[in-house]
């Protein structure tokens, strides 16, 4: 995680800098740092905490007009204003931000020390300062490339030298770096975001590249010195997509977007004559989408929950197999790759390294891997090559909204695309079609309980653990409401299928330990509201998410959240945004940093 940048031009270095520091917070928010160069001098200033925090005490008038900052999310070393970025070699004429881990640090470390280098940190980055210091002959990008030629990691990284005035050199290998290409002004950075309000013009670094900026040029070539010739692209963000818009949080604003998020994600891609989907960028003809025998997912936290969705429909709606896995675990565990598999590697971000790492070993294998990334040109969507976009704009909050419910559309559309050349008829197709068209109208809707919603968090906030039930396509969305809940409210919440209680977390329940049910009008309405029975015979308080005119759910539940009618598969759609809100007003109440939730960071680009 991390977030660095780095900038030369003829602009005040320290103002581009914490700008763009405050646009990639949310990568990491414990503390920051910046260095500017003048005069042949770099000043440091660095410190434990938030941006805000650093802007204090940057002086008004700190010369220098190109320079480096970095914002942490910490790995190695405590959180403090020596282990905080930029760090230095021993002379201080040396300065580097380093976003990723050198797995190779303490052996380096050590034989520096033993030659004479002092280390004033206890990161793992502080051995690049060091090490670009012995290398350095006088030119920094040949120090920096022999240096990379030692560090066994991941790495985004920006170096400047007090004695090469106006000019930095970048390297990135796993954690992502981006070149953003101005009037008279250059910048690097972890994520476009911390450019778009200078430029739309960049260019996405490959693993390996090293690039070389001054304000009016650049270039960019791979460790062995051979020049790589980039395309240069145009973002299509606009800088109000990355604005709060009169919204107290981004999580606020990201949750009351999925109406417009959702029918993005859907719009251009239905073929109502067809009664069946498009997706142009998969990639596959219709035979080799007609030869799927399988499909697998991989991923991670709130995507990883939209793969299980996706899972119990694909399967229940377009009768192929398909499973969702942790990223994590599937890295590790030497998978089966089998021929006639399909695979989708899921990211908002499509920099999660666990993510990135899986699908990497899928293809060394020879498996097919899509992408379902929302971030364009990311590591995950340029690695798969193919995929689908979910268009849900910029997500900033920590906490994943928006990006769950537009995931969700995406495979929605894959389900429909693949059981229209399977299974299902033109006739159902026609209502699939028709159910998910309803669904921003029908999310929209939902926003009606805003209020109802904000009174019961505020009600429930004072309990310390929480049960969140549901079966079948809301089992995975139960899972997601409890991790909405646990990240930003800290409290401590379990998600089940409601089926799965009596073997165990039933245990739990008591009169300080609340249930929240959901209770579509689905086929399986009838199992959940036995579960939720034996819940009330235990004493344990219920809040159940149901269709408003469900009497039997409204005698037993304590308190219902209404949700609209929708097509039995829908309600995955309908269930969570309901339960994001009870979370965004549940941690609001308990004055929680809803944006920037403790020791979290939005993009996981560590192990
Ligand atoms: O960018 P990704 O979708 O790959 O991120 C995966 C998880 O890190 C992410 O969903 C995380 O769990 C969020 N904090 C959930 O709100």
């Amino acid at each position: 995680m991390c977030g660095i940048i780095g900038y030369c031009g003829p602009r005040a270095a320290k103002d581009v800098l914490l700008d763009g520091l405050k646009r990639l917070e949310y990568r990491g928010y414990d503390s920051a740092g910046i260095c500017v160069a003048s005069a042949g001098e770099l000043t440091i200033i660095k410190r434990t905490g938030k941006i805000a925090q650093l802007r204090e005490i940057v002086p008004e008038n700190l010369p220098g007009v190109y320079g480096i900052g970095h914002t942490r999310w910490a790995t190695h070393g405590v959180v403090n204003d020596v282990n905080a970025h930029p760090h230095t070699n021993c002379a201080g004429d040396i300065a580097i931000v380093h976003n990723g881990i050198i797995e190779n640090f303490s052996a380096l470390k050590e034989k520096l020390v033993n030659e004479g280098h002092v280390f004033r940190s206890q990161t793992d980055s502080e051995v690049i300062a060091h090490l670009v210091s012995d290398f350095y002959e006088g030119d920094l990008e040949t120090a920096v490339k022999e240096t990379l030629q030692l560090l066994k990691g991941t790495y985004g990284l920006i170096c400047i030298h007090a004695k090469e005035p106006g000019r930095l050199v970048g390297a990135r290998n796993g954690s992502p770096l981006v070149l953003g290409v101005g009037q008279e002004e250059m910048f690097l950075a972890s994520d476009v975001m911390a450019t778009l309000s200078h430029t739309k013009q960049v260019v996405y670094l490959e693993d390996g590249e090293v690039v070389s900026i001054t304000n009016s040029d650049y270039h960019i070539c791979d460790l062995r010195d051979r020049p790589v010739d980039k395309k240069i692209e145009t973002i299509s963000w606009e800088l109000e997509n990355i604005e709060k818009q009169g919204h107290p949080h981004f999580m606020e604003k990201e949750i009351f977007e999925q109406p417009e998020s959702v029918l993005r994600a859907m719009q251009g891609r239905i073929d109502q004559e067809n009664a069946t989907a498009r997706l142009g960028g998969l990639n596959m003809s219709t035979t080799e989408l007609r030869d799927i025998e399988r499909i697998k997912i991989v991923a991670a936290g709130t995507s990883f929950h939209a793969g299980l969705v996706a899972a119990y429909l694909i399967e229940s709606v377009a009768q192929i197999p398909c499973t969702a896995e942790l990223a994590s675990e599937l890295r590790y565990r030497n998978p089966i790759v089998e021929r006639g598999s399909l695979y989708f590697a899921v990211s908002q971000s499509g920099e999660t390294l666990d993510t990135l790492s899986a699908m990497r070993e899928l293809k060394r294998k020879g498996a097919r891997v899509l992408g379902i990334c929302n971030v364009v040109g990311s590591s995950i969507a340029r690695e798969a090559g193919a995929g689908v976009y979910i268009h849900s704009g910029p997500e900033i909050a920590v906490a994943s909204t928006k990006a769950f419910t537009s995931q969700l559309t995406a495979f929605y559309l894959f389900t429909l695309l693949i059981a229209r050349m399977h299974n299902m008829s033109f006739e159902a197709g026609r209502d699939f079609i028709a159910c998910l068209e309803a669904l921003p109208g029908l999310i929209q809707k939902g926003f009606e309980e805003q209020n109802h919603i904000r009174a019961l968090a505020e009600k429930y906030s004072r309990y310390r653990d929480f049960l969140f039930l549901g079966r079948g396509l809301n089992y995975p969305v139960a899972l997601e409401g409890a991790l909405k809940l646990k990240e930003i409210s800290y409290i401590h919440a379990e998600g089940y299928s409601a089926a799965e209680i009596k073997h165990g977390p039933i245990a739990l329940i008591n009169d300080e330990t609340p249930s929240i049910f959901l209770v579509p009008n689905d086929s399986l309405r009838g199992k959940v509201i036995s579960n939720m029975k034996e819940v009330k015979a235990r004493k344990g308080k219920v809040i159940a998410l149901c269709v408003a005119d469900d009497a039997e759910v409204r005698d037993t539940a304590d308190d219902i959240i209404a949700i609209p009618k929708a097509g039995e598969l829908m309600y995955p759609f309908l269930m969570i945004v309901p339960l994001q809100l009870f979370a965004y007003y549940t941690a609001l109440k308990l004055g929680r940093d809803v944006d920037q939730p403790r020791n979290l960071a939005k993009s996981v680009t560590v192990e």
